[in-house]
């Protein structure tokens, strides 16, 4: 994979607010770069040997100005619900607290409960899938996927209703606070489905070679064991985030786990009302 910010690769486990912008910055200029060099390939090239009758005085044209390569920020945004890097946790509701995405597709992959995600989160659950079965001979399923805002609103209700509102509070984030709502967020068992959305799941062959491997299809295990006083969510090893590639491989070479730490963010521990 190409590592368009290779240089600011800190090798460091905490990572401050400027430094991510840094990355941020830093792939700005490299995507603008590559954008910059293709635009240069386009210039028409005069052709050898060709005959020109004698050049008539023509008025020097006014120069169009070269169009300056745009950068899509909105990728690299904390605070953008369309963004790969949003940061949504009870801290921190999508904004607005309704968002939906407009580009939900169904992936093509097995499940228990059928799968939409975002088109590029799509595109990599079934790259992760083939992998783990190709590789490994591991058959993954889709457990849970896209979530409205209304549905959210009826899985955390049954949850308060079924197993008591702390229960829910660290197992099931509240409407307008969920990944799932994003269209990023995927919950993977596995064929057949053993520990499904249980702890165990992590100490099962799938759920290590997810742990493990989850990375390189840009996710992010995003409620890992021992962080819940930062990511205010119990562990739940099924659980993975699309952060893109470029994040995701970032945060497993630095090893920071979560993404409140490496973009210093506080921690998340409950809601604020
Ligand atoms: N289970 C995660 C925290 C959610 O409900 O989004
Ligand atoms: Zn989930």
């Amino acid at each position: 994979m190409t590592r368009l910010f290779r240089p600011l690769a800190a090798r460091h486990t905490g990572r401050s607010r400027a430094a991510s912008a840094a990355l941020a910055a830093a792939l700005a200029t490299s995507l603008v770069v590559v954008l910059g060099a293709c635009a240069v390939e386009q210039q028409p090239i005069p052709s050898p040997g060709v005959e020109t009758p004698s050049p008539t005085p023509t008025p020097t044209p006014t120069p169009t100005p070269t169009p300056t390569p745009t950068f899509d920020s909105s990728r690299y945004s904390i605070d953008d619900p369309a963004s790969l890097w949003v940061v949504s946790n009870k801290l921190r509701p999508l904004q607005p607290t309704d968002y939906a995405p407009d580009d939900i597709v169904r992936v093509p992959v097995a499940w228990a409960n059928e799968p939409f995600l975002r088109e590029e989160a799509a595109a990599a659950v079934v790259a992760l899938f083939e992998a783990a079965e190709s590789e490994e001979g591991l058959e993954l399923q889709v457990q849970s996927s896209y979530r409205s805002y209304s549905t959210q609103v009826r899985v955390y209700n049954s949850i308060v209703a079924n197993q008591g509102q702390e229960y829910a509070n660290a197992r099931s984030a509240r409407p307008g606070h969920s990944e799932h709502q994003t269209g990023l967020a995927v919950d993977i068992s596995s064929v057949p489905s053993v520990c499904a959305l249980d702890p165990c799941f992590g100490d099962t062959d799938h759920g290590r070679w997810l742990a493990a491997n989850a990375w390189r299809f840009g996710f992010l295990l995003r409620y890992p064991a021992g962080k819940t006083e930062v990511t205010g969510f119990a562990y739940e090893p099924w659980h993975f985030r699309y952060v893109g590639p470029e994040l995701a491989e970032e945060l497993h070479e630095t090893g920071v786990q979560t993404l409140e730490e490496f973009f210093g963010l506080p921690p998340a521990p409950t809601y604020a009302d």
